[in-house]
């Protein structure tokens, strides 16, 4: 696998690869890889010719008071692993790289609305940062095809909704969460999490399932049905930040028509802010 770690490597690495006729599939991610996101690896493998994995830490999307200095930084473990799932190449930029002027002054992608709600609404500027780091991503990699996880829905939609946007040569993909067998969502931040913290952590699932079995019994009081489901969380010791029920399509909320609907939860346990999202047809 090759390790590019300048824009210089990268460029020339792409250029041989579009000399080659060679398709390309990239996966972002800001490293502390585990199965969720090498799943994500073995659908670009699937993909293209060519899978590139990018691993950067992106502060533009970390609020003042968020976890960006403690975020787990695992290069070598996270090699061997890109190695082991087939990627061709990893590339890791530092920030001197990606915002040279400083983030003050960096020009931003912002995708109106969507951008505002849920996780937006609780992390001011968090959408602004994924979105300009990914496309300025897309933009060093030039990608025919990038791959993301649901586990963060909306930031698969923002992304979505940005590639439309802005005319984006590339294929979005979106690939199932992938989660322990206790339904946890595999994530980086359940590191943070006690041993007593991560059996507490079972709620999450318990409350999106509890969602489900409502929706499924033609239920339509969205609001107590979300009430429910905060209680459960925090019988268990959480504070919810939110839990919503929303149609797949765009996030909006729903009404009693509805048959593809999602819900979306964030809630912290301690410090640790955990989020997970689950579809629901009915
Ligand atoms: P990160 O949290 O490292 O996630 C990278 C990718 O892995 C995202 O597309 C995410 O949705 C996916 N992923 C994480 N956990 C998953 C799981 N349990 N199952 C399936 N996919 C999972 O998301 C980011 O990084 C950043 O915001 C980024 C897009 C790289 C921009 O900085």
């Amino acid at each position: 696998m090759l390790h590019l770690e300048t824009l210089e490597q990268l460029r020339r690495t792409r250029q041989q690869w579009a000399e080659s006729k060679a398709s390309v599939a990239f996966v972002p991610t800001m490293g502390n890889l585990h199965e969720g996101h090498l799943r994500l690896v073995a659908a670009a493998r699937e993909l293209a010719d060519k899978v590139i994995v990018s691993i950067y830490v992106n502060p533009m999307q970390f609020g003042a008071n968020e976890d960006l200095d403690k975020y787990p930084r695992t290069l070598a473990a996270d090699m061997e692993k890109l190695t082991a799932a087939g990627a061709d190449a990893v590339f890791t930029p530092d920030t001197s790289m990606i915002y040279p002027r400083g983030l003050g002054d960096q020009t931003y992608v912002e995708v109106p609305g969507i951008s505002d709600t849920l996780c937006g609404a609780s992390r001011p500027g968090h959408f602004r940062g994924v979105a300009t780091i990914v496309c300025k991503l897309f933009n060093m990699v030039q990608p025919d095809h990038a791959v993301f996880g649901k586990k963060d829905y909306q930031q698969l939609m923002v992304i979505r909704l940005m590639s439309q946007d802005l005319s984006l040569p590339l294929t979005i993909h979106g690939i199932d969460t992938v989660r322990a067998d206790d339904g946890l969502a595999l994530s980086s931040r359940n590191g943070y999490l006690s041993t007593a913290e991560r059996q507490q952590a079972t709620a999450v699932y318990r409350s999106m399932q509890a969602v489900a079995h409502a929706l499924q019994g033609e239920r339509n009081d969205f609001q107590n049905i979300e009430q429910e489901a905060r209680s459960i969380l925090k019988d268990a010791g959480f504070t919810p930040d939110y839990v919503s029920i929303r149609r797949q399509a765009d996030l909006t909320p729903p009404s009693a028509e509805d048959t593809q609907l999602v819900v979306l939860v964030a809630a912290y346990l301690g410090k640790t802010r955990l989020i997970d999202n689950l579809e629901i047809n009915r």
